[in-house]
């Protein structure tokens, strides 16, 4: 049910009938090796979400959707609708549960919930039937969302640029195509020559291991840094503009995204280099009046005490006992924010007035 790039594999898909499972690309691994897990109940793709197996704020979000699918399946066929309806609200309070701050999870799961609701009259077998439909429309949506984002994006990045990305926000982290990365695949596409610089994006690594491994599989021309190398780089004038992911952006624009991205924008501004985020309109929360509601996902310290797994057996860096603080996202206030690029157009300035208008 997945399409992917010739050189990319599939982030995941749903293989078979409704009695069939989820392959999820196990993303812990890369860039090693290419293995997927086999995913056939909830439980196991909470614990695939909440290690990072799978991560980024669209994918997290079609593969809750599949997670959904997956608690229908678990209830027998000659069920009543309200058994069904139970359990996928279990099923649902516990998949947001895995990782609170991409609004994308939530938003799946609660589309999954409102198209049972609508559909409960014609029974358990056809109602789970229709929930792995819907899954998969969900996942169709998101790579179309993704390509839309290129192409609203991609007259950004001209002939000769250089370009500054943090984490992960391509096809890895997303359907297909990615959101900030599906700016540079189009503007490739396209023909325009330009240079990536990629922050290695401590603790995790998702720059090094995924973005690297992405840009070069996609013959883009990247350049790896550390992470506190940003600043040297744009004082050296080699970056002209900033694009990165969101996972969750608050009415009056103010987002949240790996850590480490309120720095690089407070950089970019220091230098005069547009910042720019690319998102899809299911990464709003206009619920949310500003970003210091957003609930940030605080992480196991052994993430930045040791280094190593799960390819190589961890290793301390750090002594036994210190006390650690380590939040997995930070919020970049709207006003370092020179654009949010969109599957429906262009934000800029970014204020909640100019976000409403686009999106309703
Ligand atoms: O912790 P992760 O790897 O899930 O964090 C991912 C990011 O912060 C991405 O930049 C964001 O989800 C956008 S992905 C299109």
């Amino acid at each position: 049910m997945n399409q992917t790039s010739p050189k990319r594999p599939a982030t995941l898909q749903w293989v078979g009938s409704i009695d069939g499972h989820l392959e999820v690309l196990d993303q812990r691994l890369l860039p090693g090796r290419t293995e997927y897990l086999h995913i056939q109940e909830t439980e196991s793709l909470w614990q695939a979400i909440k290690s990072l197996a799978v991560r980024g704020a669209p994918a997290i979000g079609v593969a809750a959707a599949y997670g959904m699918v997956l608690a229908g399946r678990s209830v027998p066929a000659t069920s009543q609708s309200n058994v069904l309806m139970e359990a996928l609200a279990r099923a649902a309070t516990y998949l947001k549960s895995a990782r609170p701050t991409a609004v994308n999870l939530a938003w799946a799961v609660d589309r999954m919930i409102r198209i049972a609701q609508s559909h409960r009259g014609i029974g358990v077998r056809p109602l789970r039937q229709r929930l792995l439909l819907e899954a998969a429309e969900i996942q169709f949506e998101d790579a179309a969302m993704c390509l839309a984002i290129g192409r609203h994006g991609a007259s950004f990045i001209k002939n000769g640029m250089g370009v500054l990305t943090h984490c992960n926000a391509g096809a890895l982290a997303a359907s297909d195509h990615g959101t900030a990365l599906a700016i540079l695949y189009e503007a490739q596409r396209r023909g325009i020559h330009f240079r990536v610089f990629i922050d290695e994006t401590r603790p995790l690594l998702q720059g090094a291991r995924l973005t690297a491994w992405e840009l070069l599989s996609s013959d883009i021309d990247a350049t790896l840094i550390c992470d506190n190398m940003a600043g040297l780089v744009m004082k050296q004038k080699k970056v002209d503009i900033v694009i990165v992911g969101a996972d969750r952006i608050a009415a009056n624009g103010d987002t949240a995204n790996k850590i480490g991205t309120y720095s690089v924008a407070q950089l970019a501004k220091a230098h005069n280099i547009p910042f720019l985020i690319a998102a899809p309109t299911s990464t709003f929360d206009l619920s949310l009046p500003s970003g210091d509601h957003i609930p940030i996902e605080e992480r196991s310290s052994d993430e930045i005490t040791q280094t190593g797994p799960p390819l190589f057996p961890p290793m301390q860096i750090a002594p036994l006992g210190i006390k650690t603080y380590n939040p997995a996202f930070d919020v970049t206030p709207a006003d370092l924010i020179a654009a949010i690029v969109t599957d429906k157009g262009v934000i800029s300035p970014v204020h909640e007035t100019t976000i409403r208008a686009l999106l309703n």
